[in-house]
């Protein structure tokens, strides 16, 4: 499999306990989440099943195709979703499976949040994602318990980074998490959706 922007490559490691039998190719820009997806590898023993590459995911190159290519929460690296589709056709063999997760309105956004968090699709037109040879054949959308989870774990990770280092870079750390957390809880809480759709590659 080929994951791209893999962050710590959390999706990654998990699917390679889950099939014994698989690899992984892992891309992305981050120094600090390549190092931190080596060492939770090591400590998983899936070292040598899991190879990371630290390139730009459009400048990535493979010799032969993989059975499942995944983008989750990464599709700004190609520039969208759609591009994101049409860059990971080049990756997946015929039949084989891409697994990508995507922002979408759940409900309309105001024009400020549009300004502040970006341009995404309802949940309809990210699914169209599968026009161009692909068949969504599975969908999972966050539930709300998720999202909490999801927001409240970062924060809180940098209000204690925060904490435990005084000074300028605490500040800087603090500014950075209560502007996103504001964002979140008077913005698009409840507005901003996230959908995993797993898409089957059409064999023509
Ligand atoms: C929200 S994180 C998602 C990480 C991982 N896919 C996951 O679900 O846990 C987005 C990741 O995309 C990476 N990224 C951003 N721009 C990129 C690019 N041009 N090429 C490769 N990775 C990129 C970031 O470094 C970050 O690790």
């Amino acid at each position: 499999m080929l994951d791209l922007g893999c962050g710590e490559a959390v999706w990654s490691l998990r699917a390679l306990e889950l099939v014994p039998s698989a690899v992984a190719d892992g891309v992305d820009i981050s120094s600090h989440a390549l190092s931190a997806a080596e060492q939770a590898a090591a400590a998983r023993g899936l070292t040598g099943r899991l190879s990371l590459h630290q390139t730009p995911a459009t400048e990535f190159s493979a010799t032969k195709p993989y059975d499942l290519v995944l983008c989750v929460g990464a599709t700004h690296a190609f520039g969208g979703l759609k591009e994101t589709m049409d860059a990971i056709s080049a990756f997946v063999r015929p039949g084989g499976l891409a697994l990508v997760g995507e922002g979408f309105w759940e409900r309309p956004p105001t024009p400020d949040l549009v300004e502040a968090i970006g341009a995404f699709p309802d949940l309809a037109g990210t699914v169209a994602a599968e026009s161009g040879g692909w068949l969504t054949v599975h969908g999972h959308v966050s539930d709300p318990a998720e999202w909490h989870e999801y927001v409240f774990s970062w924060t809180g990770t940098l209000a204690r980074w925060a904490a435990a280092n005084p000074g300028p870079d605490g500040d800087q750390a603090l500014a950075v998490m209560r502007e996103h957390r504001d964002l979140w809880l008077n913005g698009y809480r409840g507005v901003l959706g996230f959908v995993s759709l797993l898409l089957q590659r059409v064999v023509k």
